[in-house]
């Protein structure tokens, strides 16, 4: 792997299912598993294989059709876990087994009812014995955020002595910022020995709308791999959005980090998620938002006719959306009006945009947008109006 690489681990069949709602069968799964590999995706997480029958089928049967990524199974820090995940991903090309334990005091105390000293011993067993099946095992630390630095770096040195080949250091609560954040991975960057031979991932969740920012600083600091989803789902405020910290990378290219995947089919897997799920996405939502490339506003319209640019950090067609959209509202000018009237066949003069302009705002003011009907209602008052002007 290129130092500059930024592995895309995917987990919107685990971390994205398992929000009320949005439950998938395994047809469902292995749809969306076979998108999430053509876009080009490295690790697809396909699930929790112990937690039930239904899951279990289902990350078997993801194992036989990923043709390109990893597949991954989540286990928790125990035996049958590990061993149910293991026969799951027997099929899969590339096998990854992603255990791990909560290694926060409020973890270690009310979760466990444990010591710290333990649950390094925990994670150590539980790695190894993953590491029995499969040669890929990535731990993570659950609510690596809220745990003590120097304490996630004597688990981190553990884990890699025990085989890890991953550490996953979640933000499991979305609580971090992104400086502290970084920070945290700089960290163990610089105090884990065997650090340099395993990768680093970002886990972040959105309670405070973080998680993007919170990723985009773990790869600057040094982390290699982003978990994430399409559409951000996953549990209370979701995980980081695949497509954001995707585009983020992508959209400022002297980070000099890349990631593999095929920004022209984020839309389309956007809205299969979405659909699939039942789960829909907010209108601004960035990139994949219906109104992501949706200008309104008077002055925008004007920048963005003139050069889309003035208004526009990407091109719609980068992510898969065919073109911007100019809306026409009450906050609408002239310049999108004739914009939008030339594209369904009328040039206007002057005269005919002004009349035409004055009648759009009547009509403007009444509705929240003016679609194309109206624009050709518009057109048949003003041609009328504008041949007994011309008789
Ligand atoms: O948020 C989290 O900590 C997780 C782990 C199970 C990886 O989802
Ligand atoms: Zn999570």
């Amino acid at each position: 792997m290129q130092d500059n690489q930024v592995q895309i681990f995917d987990t919107t069949l685990r971390d994205g299912e398992q929000v009320p709602g949005c439950k998938l069968d395994t047809k469902q799964k292995l749809v969306i598993a076979e998108r999430l590999d053509l876009l080009g995706v490295n690790i697809i997480e396909a699930g929790f294989p112990v937690s039930s029958p239904g899951d279990f089928i289902s990350v078997t049967e993801i194992s036989k059709i990923v043709k390109n990524a990893t597949v991954c199974g989540l286990t928790r820090a125990v035996e049958n876990d590990i061993k149910v995940a293991a026969e799951a991903l027997k099929y899969a090309k590339i096998p990854r087994i992603h255990t791990g334990i909560g290694t926060s005091d409020s973890h270690i105390q009310f979760k466990f009812n444990s010591t710290r000293e333990k649950v390094i011993e925990r994670a150590v067993k539980a790695v190894s014995y993953a590491k029995s099946f499969v040669e890929d095992v990535e731990f993570y630390a659950e609510d690596a955020g809220r745990t003590d630095n120097a304490y996630l770096a004597r688990v981190c040195e553990a884990v890699i002595k025990a085989g890890a080949t991953v550490l996953n250091i979640p933000d499991t609560t979305g609580y971090c910022l992104p400086e502290e954040y970084g920070a945290k991975i700089k960290y163990l960057r610089e105090n884990v020995k065997g650090i340099d031979h395993v990768i680093l991932s970002c886990h972040c969740h959105n309670d405070l709308g973080l998680a993007t920012a919170n990723s985009i600083a773990g790869v600057i600091n040094g982390a290699r791999q982003i978990e994430c989803t399409i559409n951000g789902i996953g549990e209370r405020a979701g995980n980081t959005a695949l497509e954001e910290v995707v585009m983020v990378l992508k959209q400022h290219p002297y980070l000099n980090l890349e990631t593999s995947v095929n920004t022209k089919l984020l839309y389309d897997t956007s809205i299969m998620v979405r659909e699939s799920m039942g789960m829909p996405v907010q209108p601004n939502k960035a990139i994949v938002g219906a109104n992501a490339f949706a200008h309104s506003s008077g002055i925008h319209q004007d920048g963005v006719i003139k050069n889309r640019e003035t208004y526009e950090i990407m091109d719609p067609e980068d992510v898969g959306v065919t073109e911007s959209a100019i809306v026409l509202t009450a906050r609408s000018g002239r310049a999108a009006l004739a914009y939008r009237a030339k594209k369904i066949g009328y040039e206007l003069t002057k005269v005919q945009l002004d009349l035409a302009y004055d009648a759009f705002l009547i009509i403007a003011d009444q509705q929240k947008e003016v679609k194309d009907e109206g624009i050709h209602a518009i057109m048949k008052k003003v041609s009328k109006i504008s041949k007994i002007a011309t008789a």
